[in-house]
């Protein structure tokens, strides 16, 4: 029966591709990752099989791919929330610059898989220099699950396509749990503040279902995308991250040119680029950056760009005239990246279906990549 059950975990389904599937499944995949770090009886969050983050004073995130923007995410979580700071970097770089590194740093690799070669490297050449290693995996027999320090699990179930989605908002998941155990733990917030944000982290998975709902919107953008030689994805704080993944996404299997960038970058280059031909995507939540964001759009348009905004309810009622709108569930900011990620990932699928792309399978990409 064990069998069977794993074997209908990898069918398709009702869905046309594992791509579409897996972005359905990530309620289920962030539910499933937050019982491994909150408990909800008592309200208490942690680090599986514990730790304390009052014992370290620097955190090294690693990653590759999709999981460094997961990485880029938990940057803005942990520093603000809990006051440790935070750096992030590709693998790639970190394994051969020969870093300075600081007693006290914890350096937690992020991977789907467990063995991209280049995490890997770089997380033994952390535990070479003596510090203490966490993994962030979903393949939980894997090779970094084995040998990094501590094991904090995702639990998004075997991901089949190529460009990740549910593994990404599991590690994003797991990431911001972790960020409100370090802020609880050096008692950056009390214990009201924990137990609202716990009550945050577990509405998130009713929230990413709701945050489906927007796919028929995004369809009907979809065709107008898919005629674009090139895409712009904007927006501010963790936003900035999924602006990056956004682009990712689409031109990992649409094979559309994309960049993402920091809204507040628009003047330093990108916005040579804005004519009526270069679709931006602007990924705003109404929040305390929201006005500046509004500003960027009509700097956009004021050159002929065409915007298209994802937002919330609120973040709609002020988007500028001739601004294409979707809108996505109203959340607190702590899930936002969560709440937001299925929009853009279901942008990017229409646009490859529209384009007739093999979305499960895009040309040149693995799944896993276990050599450099
Ligand atoms: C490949 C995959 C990406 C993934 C990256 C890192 O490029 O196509 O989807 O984000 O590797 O993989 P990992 O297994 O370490 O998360």
């Amino acid at each position: 029966r064990v069998v069977a059950a794993s074997a209908a975990l990898v069918e398709k389904g009702n869905h046309r591709h594992f791509m579409v599937k897996e972005i359905y499944e990530q309620p289920d995949a962030c539910q499933h990752t937050l019982t491994a770090y909150v408990d909800p009886v008592t309200g208490h969050v942690s680090a599986p099989g514990g730790f304390d983050f009052a014992s370290v004073t620097r955190l090294q995130i690693i990653a590759c791919g999709t999981a460094f923007y997961a990485g880029l995410i938990a940057r803005y979580l942990f520093e603000r929330l809990a006051g440790l700071p935070c750096d992030v970097e590709i693998a790639s770089e970190f394994r051969y610059r020969e870093p300075a590194v600081t007693p006290g740093t914890l350096a937690i690799a992020v991977s789907q898989s467990g063995e991209t070669a280049d995490t890997l490297a770089a997380l033994r050449w952390c535990q070479a220099k003596g510090l203490k290693t966490a993994a962030i995996v979903n393949a939980h027999e894997s090779t970094m699950a084995r040998e990094a320090g501590m094991l904090w699990p995702t639990h998004a179930g075997p991901e089949i396509g190529v460009a990740s989605t549910k593994a990404f908002t599991s590690q994003v998941t797991a990431l911001t749990a972790l960020a409100v155990a370090a802020a609880a733990q050096r008692g950056r917030i009390d214990a009201e503040e924990e137990k609202r944000l716990v009550r945050v982290l577990l509405e998130a998975p009713r929230l990413v279902g709701e945050s489906l709902g927007v796919e028929e919107m995004v369809q009907a953008l979809s065709l107008e995308i898919s005629k674009a030689r090139d895409v712009l994805y904007l927006g501010r704080g963790a936003m900035s991250a999924l602006a990056y993944e956004g682009a990712l996404k689409l031109k990992e299997i649409s094979y559309i040119h994309a960049e993402g960038y920091a809204a507040g970058e628009l003047k330093h280059g990108p916005i040579a680029l804005v004519d009526e031909a270069t679709p931006i995507i602007v990924i705003a939540p109404t929040d305390e950056l929201f006005e500046k964001t509004v500003s960027n759009m009509s700097e956009v348009l004021a050159r002929g760009g065409r915007v298209i905004l994802i937002t919330d309810e609120a973040g709609a009622a002020h988007a500028p005239a001739g601004v294409s709108v979707i809108i996505a569930p109203t959340c607190d900011p702590l899930i936002a990246p969560l709440v937001f990620a299925a929009p853009i990932q279901l942008l990017a699928y229409h646009v490859a279906v529209q384009k007739g792309a093999d979305v499960d399978q895009p040309r040149n990409l693995a799944k896993s990549v276990t050599v450099e």
